[in-house]
Order: structure tokens, then sequence, then C-alpha cells
């Protein structure tokens, strides 16, 4: 089964953890997952699937690689981040 490279941006907030734990709960095919917020958040340890990983503020590179990428992290900031993750190729 393929599985997928996801991003989050906007991990840290309440709309993001719950995308995590439905990832979880339905064991979505995650390959890598890349947990995005702004540098407020940045190197802050989040849980999924058991294990941690590092909280990295959003750029374009982040989304390098990426097949999946879900914005909860308000309107603004999903006109102003989607675009640079399709053209990272998404
Ligand atoms: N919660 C709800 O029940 C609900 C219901 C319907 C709609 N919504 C909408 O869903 C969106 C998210 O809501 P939420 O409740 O999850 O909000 P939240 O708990 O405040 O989380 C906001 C997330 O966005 C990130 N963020 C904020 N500014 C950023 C920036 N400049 N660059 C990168 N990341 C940034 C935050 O990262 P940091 O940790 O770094 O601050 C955090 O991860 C909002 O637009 C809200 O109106 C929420």
């Amino acid at each position: 089964m393929k599985h997928y490279n996801i991003a989050i941006l906007g991990a840290t907030g309440a709309v993001g953890q719950t995308m995590l734990r439905v990832l979880e709960e339905r064991n979505f095919p995650v390959d890598e997952i890349r947990l995005l917020a702004s540098e407020r958040s940045a190197g802050k340890e989040l849980e999924f699937m058991g294990l941690k990983y590092k909280v990295q503020p959003v750029s374009p590179e982040a989304f390098e690689g990426v097949d999946i990428a879900l914005f909860s992290a308000g309107g603004s900031r999903s006109k102003q981040w989607a675009p640079v993750a399709v053209e990272k190729g998404l």
C-alpha cells in the first residue's frame, strides 16, 4: 500500500490536533509527518502514533516532498501557504 508524506500547518492548534487524532484513528498510511506552525511553537514536541515529533516553523522548504498538506492555521495562512505548497510540487 502506498504511504503518504503529510504536512499539517496548524498542528499545534485545536483543529490540527484533531486532524492528527483522526489520522491515527483511521490508521492512515503515513510515511512522513511534518508538523508545522509559527515560530512561536518551533521545537515543541507533539505525539503521533506513539512517537514524538518536533514542530517546525512553516517555510517553503517544509512542503518539499509532501503528498498531502492539511491547513488549519486560519484562512489567511491557507491563502498564503497553499500556493507555496503547490509550487513545491504538491
Ligand atoms: N476550534 C474550532 O472548534 C474551530 C471550528 C471551526 C473553525 N475553526 C477555524 O479553524 C482554524 C484553526 O482553529 P484552531 O481552533 O485550531 O486555532 P488555534 O488552536 O488557535 O490554532 C491555530 C494554529 O495555527 C497556527 N498559526 C497561527 N498563526 C500562524 C502563522 N502566522 N504561521 C503559521 N502557523 C500559524 C498556530 O501555531 P502556533 O502554535 O505556532 O501559534 C496553531 O497551530 C481557525 O481559522 C478557526 O477559525 C476552528
